[in-house]
């Protein structure tokens, strides 16, 4: 699933890591553990792409989805809940607002525009081919805990705990077959981790999920990967 072949990274003269070879597989979730400072964002930003400038080779098969979840918990406060969510297909996304506004805006004696408007048709039947997409995100919503009456409010009237609810709904709307998620316990309260907790053990590709909380760990984790390369060598 995710193949990382002679990795090598260094900052400046530093070697954070070198000669990783290892093997992610699929159905199978890694707990990333490590000193602060031993590289675990770092290695974790490369895995998802972040980060491009490092020696050997990360292979992810091209049909393969990968989720991140964000760090910036404010980056969606004018959305509402269903496009927060959506946008986590940002294809998907981009097309329907798109034709939105070409509905509204768009000159339909326009040729260029009647084309346009077939484009991205075509984009919406393939990311969404029964086109339930509101249906589908309401029920996701749903799921983490979130009312239905609350669906189409901004994420700015949203608690702290239930921002991170919709921001992990967004990261997993797209059924990512691969999921990298960076300290998603710190500063969530108990009942978050524990939602969090169930959540994650549903999820069927591979992730890889930093943390310093042993008992959400032990809960979610298949496998440990020990980035303290210095401390092993
Ligand atoms: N952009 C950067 N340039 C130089 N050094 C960096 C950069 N980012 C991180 N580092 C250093 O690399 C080391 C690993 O950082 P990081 O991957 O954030 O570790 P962790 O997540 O395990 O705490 C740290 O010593 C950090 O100071
Ligand atoms: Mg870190």
């Amino acid at each position: 699933m995710v193949n990382v072949q002679n990795l090598i990274m260094r900052y400046g003269n530093r070697v954070l890591f070198q000669d990783i070879n290892l093997k992610l597989d699929r159905h199978k979730r890694y707990g990333l553990i490590g000193a602060n400072g031993a590289g675990k964002t770092t290695f974790l930003k490369i895995l998802s792409g972040e980060i491009t400038e490092y020696d050997g080779d990360i292979v992810i098969p091209k049909a393969n989805k990968v989720g991140v979840l964000g760090q910036n918990q404010f980056a969606f406060e004018d959305y509402t809940l269903i496009d927060a969510v959506l946008f986590g297909n940002k294809r998907l996304y981009d097309a329907i607002k798109e034709k939105e506004d070409l509905y509204v805006n768009g000159d339909f004696e326009d040729d260029a525009v009647n084309n346009r408007l077939a484009d991205l048709e075509v984009i919406c039947v393939e990311e969404d081919p029964t086109y339930e997409y509101d249906v589908n995100i309401g029920k996701i919503l749903a799921n983490v805990g979130i009312p239905v009456e609350d669906h189409n409010n901004l994420m700015s009237s949203l608690d702290s705990a239930d921002k991170f609810k919709v921001l992990l709904a967004q990261v997993l709307y797209p059924k990512p077959d691969v999921l990298f998620l960076d300290e998603p316990t710190n500063n969530q309260d108990i009942e978050t981790i524990s939602w969090l907790e169930n959540e994650l053990k549903r999820h069927e590709g591979t992730m890889v999920v930093i943390s310093h909380d042993r008992h959400f760990l032990n809960a979610v984790v298949t496998n440990i990967l020990d980035v303290d390369y210095q401390k092993n060598s």
